[in-house]
């Protein structure tokens, strides 16, 4: 849209107008947290102003809206001499050093009755000082040393929620609003994520962030990073008076258009202030942005001036803070504990550090891409996090604090465990035992997948049983399941004579199997129902399987590099061909493989075929045995290789899928028909 019809005069009216508009969004957006347009409208405010201001730039302003970017970088920081310094507050660590605090207060005060406290989050940002003279912004400056501080008026004017000008009426000729900059947590998020994207340095937390971006020379960086605001206080007054209460005071600066923190509660005497304390220990890690504690106020200001001040603090206030989430300790060894799946994870060992509320000796390291990320060795000083509920984390390690003596952390070549090889894959972060039909880490899963329904369909055996097994000592592999007696297993919790003796007859039957279950019941890593059968009709036998070479297995349909080399890996661990030829003593078997059936009963050889939804005339068990007799591949998603699915009710995103690829879809009542052709009944 272009102005240039416009007289100067509608000229000015306009822009005053849009700047009103926009600064009264603005209040509504930032102060009032409650906007009444959408962001495009707002934008579209903003491009009118722009656009007028660009046919007419001596209407131009440093308080117009759209003002806030663009000026040029700075060499160097000006310095700022504070009129009035700005203090910093006493700490208070617990409850009684919070009892200590109102105690002085109330014997200074000369009262006895309950004082009124002002109590606010105690953010965890950066302090500084803003300037407004007649209403305009015409300085911002960081805390510094309290003395003297750094300029920093071309940065703070790209900061959004910071006004250029108040609003509404009544300031004081000359105002110092003192508050906190920091960036919310989404926003660090944000930006770490798109730092890491560009492999650019991430900042270590939002306090970091948010000063690295006010302390750019370059305000056009500023503008760009996601930094706010909240107002807790006055500095120099001049020309003009404030309320005479510390709350009030904020009340005020809102409708002037600055921000103050919306958790701002006045409450009377100590106790409540604990109270206080404790509630926003809970909301702590749900709001937006981080804080490290509360500060309590004194609220009136009479009595702020009747308590006066200590050397650097004032006696009227108090930071009460929470325990630290990040502190620094030792890191004294790594030891790799290995998980119910045969995982392999790093372990390090701490010399006990407080933090988060409780005494942390142990964090996981995750992985070993995840030691290698934090450049860790042993002996080396690390910083911990532990926030909440959550587990505690080494986040970092202190490079200039490590003892030259420290050691390299090194992934074992054999399961701590149970001393089979361990593997790692490239593509994977995780390492994992290779002896998991042995490995007593892994004893309860090895044994519950392998008594499963689509392995050897152990009736009667559960979860809560195999535990107990494992438990009482009284199964260490699978095939110790084979060597239980009616009154070992009648000795166990909830456990009778005749259930017993259902488990040891259930036992008994299971032992007659087909060796496609007994090789997927061994829980070879990535070997599922499918490739177990395309093992055994490659191979028929099972000694064939167990000997075969990387190479060969790969010959196998569906087995490739990577499968290939879990199978074989798996095959030459000592104890888990132990475990094999045991179960074979005990008395598992199964009947000799049929060499394949001529090509006229296998109408579907070479095809795959993939079953979903539910069906009427069969269970999804049934309808896949059905195909694999007719020589076809029953496999678990639908991929350009498939060549039909059976598409039963309810089918859903493996039906789409086919749609998308043009793979053939076959109802139920379309397959109940081929059937008939098959020749199947
Ligand atoms: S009042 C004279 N209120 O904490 C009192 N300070 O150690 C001046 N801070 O550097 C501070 N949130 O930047 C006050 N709600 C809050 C605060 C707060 C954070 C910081 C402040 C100061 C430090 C005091």
């Amino acid at each position: 849209m272009t102005q240039k019809t416009l007289s100067l005069k509608d000229a000015e009216q306009q822009v005053q107008a849009l700047r009103k508009q926009i600064n009264d969004h603005n209040y509504r957006y930032f102060v009032l947290d409650n906007p009444i347009i959408t962001d495009a409208s707002y934008d579209r405010l903003m491009q009118q102003l722009k656009s007028v201001e660009t046919d007419f730039p001596e209407l131009i302003t440093p308080e117009s809206p759209s003002q806030r970017v663009g000026a040029e970088p700075l060499t160097a920081f000006g310095q700022i001499r504070h009129e009035l310094p700005m203090l910093s507050l006493d700490n208070a660590f617990n409850e009684d050093d919070l009892n200590d605090f109102d105690r002085r207060v109330r014997e200074r005060l000369d009262t006895d009755s309950a004082v009124e406290y002002a109590c606010e989050p105690k953010l965890d940002g950066i302090a500084v000082s803003l300037l407004y003279e007649k209403g305009l912004l015409v300085r911002g400056a960081t805390r510094g040393d309290g003395t003297t501080g750094e300029d920093i008026t071309l940065n703070v004017r790209t900061i959004a929620s910071i006004p250029l000008q108040l609003l509404g009426e009544g300031w004081p000729d000359r105002l110092e609003v003192r508050g906190e900059i920091f960036m919310p947590r989404d926003g660090f998020e944000q930006l770490n994520k798109r730092a890491k994207a560009r492999d650019e340095k991430v900042f270590v937390n939002p306090r970091n962030a948010a000063a690295g971006s006010l302390r750019q020379l370059d305000p056009k960086v500023t503008a760009k990073r996601p930094l706010d605001m909240y107002c807790y206080g006055a500095g120099i007054v001049a020309g003009g008076e404030l309320p005479d209460r510390h709350a009030d005071i904020l009340e005020r600066f809102k409708t002037w258009g600055l921000r103050v923190n919306p958790e701002l509660r006045v409450v009377k005497g100590a106790a409540a202030c604990g109270e206080y304390f404790a509630r926003m220990s809970e909301k702590r890690e749900t709001l937006p942005y981080e804080i490290d504690g509360i500060v309590y106020k004194v609220n009136r200001l009479v009595q702020q001036q009747q308590l006066g001040f200590v050397a650097r603090a004032p006696r009227w206030a108090i930071a009460h803070k929470f325990p630290a989430q990040e502190e620094m300790t030792l890191l004294k060894d790594v030891e790799f504990q290995v998980g119910r799946t045969g995982a392999i994870t790093p372990v390090a060992r701490l010399e006990p550090v407080f933090v988060g509320g409780v005494t942390v000796s142990n964090a996981t390291l995750h992985n070993m891409d995840e030691v290698a990320r934090l450049d860790l060795k042993i002996g080396d000083t690390v910083v911990i996090h532990r926030a909440g509920d959550v587990i505690p984390k080494v986040v970092r390690a202190i490079p200039e604090r490590r003892p030259e003596d420290a050691r390299a952390i090194e992934l074992p070549e054999r399961c701590p465990v149970c001393d089979s090889d361990v593997e790692r894959d490239e593509d994977e972060a995780a390492a994992r035992c290779t002896g998991g039909l042995y490995c007593s880490a892994q004893r309860k899963q090895a044994i519950k997948h392998f008594a499963s329904r689509k392995a050897m369909d152990i009736d009667g055996l559960g979860d809560k049983l195999v535990d107990q097994f494992v438990e009482k000592g009284l199964v260490e592999t699978v095939a110790d399941l084979y060597k239980l007696e009616v009154d070992s297993v009648a000795s166990l919790e909830r456990m009778g004579k005749k259930s017993a003796t259902n488990l040891v007859n259930a036992l008994k039957v299971s032992q007659k199997t087909t060796l496609a279950r007994f090789i997927y019941g061994l829980g070879i890593r990535e070997v599922g129902e499918a490739t177990a059968q395309s093992l055994v009709a490659h191979y028929r036998e099972l000694e064939a399987i167990r000997s075969a070479t990387v190479d060969q297995l790969q010959e196998v349909d569906d087995v490739g590099p990577v499968v290939a080399a879990h199978i074989e890996t798996f095959f030459r661990q000592e104890h888990n061909r132990e475990v094999i030829d045991e179960l074979l003593k005990v008395g598992l078997h199964w009947e000799a493989e049929a060499e394949p059936e001529a090509d006229a009963a296998q109408p579907l050889a070479d095809e795959v075929w993939v079953l979903t939804g539910t069906l009427h005339n069969m269970t999804r068990d049934e309808g896949k045995a059905i195909l694999q007799k007719l020589g076809a591949k029953v496999t678990g998603s639908v991929s350009a290789k498939t060549t039909a699915l059976l598409a039963g009710e309810k089918a859903g995103s493996k039906l789409t899928k086919a749609q998308n690829l043009g793979v053939r879809v076959v109802t139920e009542d379309e397959f109940v028909d081929l059937m008939q052709e098959w020749g199947v009944s």
